[in-house]
């Protein structure tokens, strides 16, 4: 059994322990967040130990792996924490706030060989899965484009928005990350617009909330990735494959498949899934087994620190495209 502690006891981290607590082969044996009200009401769920400081967790020799689940600007210290006391990590995402401070982490990461994975949880998603190893085994032909459509039902709070490090690196990083997984290839020029429709406040730290990313590779793959902060229909969350031979198309998810037709209308369907807890709730089962199966040495790690670095690395590159106006090219 691995003995993992969950770090962060906040919407992501009760996800993690509830998949922990649930898996065959680990336990979850403690919980740490400052809030000890939170890590006692999650720890006790599982007949885990609550803690306020995640250090004493990490130099706990007990601990096998650990899962950070904590605000963005807290990973990079965690991580190398966890990793230099020989933890096997799963990190949320973002890896950082600031693509210098990760690249360094990531750098000093390899050096100790640590076995870190990052959280794109995406990737573990089955229809996400299927389409990646359609495209991989020559289904469609050559890939020319990748169209993903990425749109929250609401807004985090004001208080979460204003630390999350914008729109980019907080929300599109799971489509640039699907979208560097999906082409094969790394993207080499980026063009990103980005407006604020929804909430002008966010004028306030320089975020927005719509925009629209285009991204090419070297061979001349490419993805087109459009966001909006809010879709008053739902969590809309699409994936179009289109190539030489073929289309493969991921549509939205929903509890049921029933269609009504009555006098007032036809084709209606049940809402889309509420959010990222409902419609990834397999992907984030997944993911957490394959964590387990890679830190059990089962596998390799599936999502590495350098993924998480090259999709911080294309958020990077839109925001500085839509501060210019101009596509920017990844170096
Ligand atoms: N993969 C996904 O689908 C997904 C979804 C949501 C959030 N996230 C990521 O997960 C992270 C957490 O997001 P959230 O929505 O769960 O936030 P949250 O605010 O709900 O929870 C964060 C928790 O961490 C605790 N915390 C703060 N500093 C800490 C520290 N130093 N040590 C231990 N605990 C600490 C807070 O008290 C809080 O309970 C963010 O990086 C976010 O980007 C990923």
């Amino acid at each position: 059994m691995l003995k993992i502690a969950v770090i962060g006891a906040g919407r992501i981290g009760k996800i993690h322990a509830a998949n922990i607590a649930t898996h065959p082969q680990a336990t979850l044996v403690a919980v740490a967040d400052p809030f000890i009200n939170s890590a006692n009401a999650l720890a006790d769920l599982y007949g885990a130990e609550a803690v306020s400081d995640p250090l004493e967790l990490i130099n706990d020799a007990d601990v096998d792996a650990v899962i950070i689940a904590t605000p963005t600007d807290t990973h990079v210290d965690l991580m190398l924490a966890a990793a230099r006391q020989g933890k096997k990590v799963l990190c949320e995402k973002p890896v950082d706030l600031d693509l210098k401070r990760a690249a360094d982490a990531c750098r000093q990461l390899e050096e100790i060989n640590a076995p870190v994975m990052v959280a794109f949880n995406r990737r573990f998603d089955p229809s996400a899965s299927e389409l990646q190893q359609a495209i991989a085994s020559g289904d469609i032909g050559d890939l020319h484009q990748v169209v993903i459509t990425s749109r929250d039902p609401d807004f985090a709070p004001m208080d979460y928005l204003r630390h999350s490090g914008g729109i980019f690196s907080d929300m599109v990083i799971h489509d640039f990350d699907m979208a560097r997984w999906l082409l094969g290839e790394e993207p080499v020029e980026v063009y990103a617009s980005a407006s604020r429709l929804l909430k002008p406040e966010l004028a306030e730290f320089n975020d927005y909330d719509t925009v629209m990313v285009q991204m090419t590779t070297a061979s001349g793959r490419q993805c087109h990735i459009n966001c909006s902060r809010r879709a008053v229909y739902g969590y809309d969350q699409r994936l179009e494959a289109f190539g030489s031979a073929g289309m493969l198309l991921n549509n939205n998810q929903r509890a049921n498949s029933v269609r009504r037709y009555t006098a007032a209308a036809t084709e209606v369907q049940a809402p889309l899934e509420a959010f990222f807890l409902e419609r990834y709730e397999q992907a984030y089962r997944l993911e957490m087994d394959a964590f387990i199966q890679a830190a059990l040495g089962k596998c390799a790690i599936p999502v590495t620190p350098f993924d998480g670095l090259m999709a911080l690395k294309l958020a990077e590159c839109a925001a500085r495209s839509a501060a210019s106006g101009r596509p920017v090219s990844v170096d």
